[in-house]
């Protein structure tokens, strides 16, 4: 059975509705508001088949977030916000490890630049899209090109959170990935809450 929406997400959602008004976009029905016992998702079922995790927003927990630079202008012109699922962060910062079932998940950003109080400031802008990646030390989806070396692997567009357009991850994900070869694949010096 579905909760009833929070006062408070009814009250983000009103005002989404009187942004997207006036015309701003700041609003994405991609990424729905959860009510207050939302489950867990994984974002993957037992065939293997991936997906972006429902609610990761409110159920997840922020890693931390990357800033790609801008070429020959100052700030940035993206930036990735990273999630992992319940635990993953407590375990890892136990043994240095992602244990089974750990799920990813990268926001990727286009940025917009201003000056602000604080200097000159890039924020994030437009979500394009998801990277999500499941852990599964087991190999359990041997044949399945999305999953191998221990991780499921996918992108997703913005908008489309249940279809990825990864075929194969090995071309698409893993080649990049290589130079985080030695924390099992993963980038984990750009997130504070996994140092001890
Ligand atoms: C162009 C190179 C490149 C490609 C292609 C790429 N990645 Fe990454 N990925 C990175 C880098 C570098 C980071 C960390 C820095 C950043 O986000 O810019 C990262 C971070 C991530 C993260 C956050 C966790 C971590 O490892 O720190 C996830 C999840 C992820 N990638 C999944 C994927 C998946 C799934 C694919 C394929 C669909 C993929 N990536 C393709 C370079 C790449």
């Amino acid at each position: 059975m579905r909760a009833l929406p929070s006062q408070s997400a009814r009250r983000a959602l009103l005002a989404c509705t009187i942004m997207l008004g006036l015309g701003l976009s700041a609003c994405t029905k991609s990424v729905p508001a959860a009510g207050p016992a939302a489950a867990v998702d994984s974002g993957a079922n037992a065939a293997g088949m991936l997906h972006v995790p429902e609610h990761y927003r409110e159920t997840y927990q922020a890693l931390g977030s990357w800033a790609i630079a801008a070429e020959g202008k100052p700030g940035s012109q993206q930036i990735h916000v990273v999630y992992a699922s319940p635990g993953a962060a407590e375990a890892h910062r136990k043994n240095g490890h992602f244990p089974d079932g750990t799920t990813l998940v990268k926001e990727v950003f286009t940025a917009k630049t201003a000056a602000m109080t604080t200097g000159t400031v890039s924020h994030a802008d437009m979500l394009k899209g998801w990277f999500v990646m499941v852990k599964d030390s087991k190999n359990s989806h041997a044949g399945n090109k999305l999953w191998g070396d221990g991780w499921g692997w996918a992108w997703f567009d913005a908008g489309k959170p249940a279809a990825t357009t990864t075929t194969d991850y090995k071309a698409e994900c893993q080649t990049c990935h290589i130079p985080a070869n030695a924390n099992d694949w993963t980038y984990v010096e750009g997130y504070p809450v996994l140092k001890k």
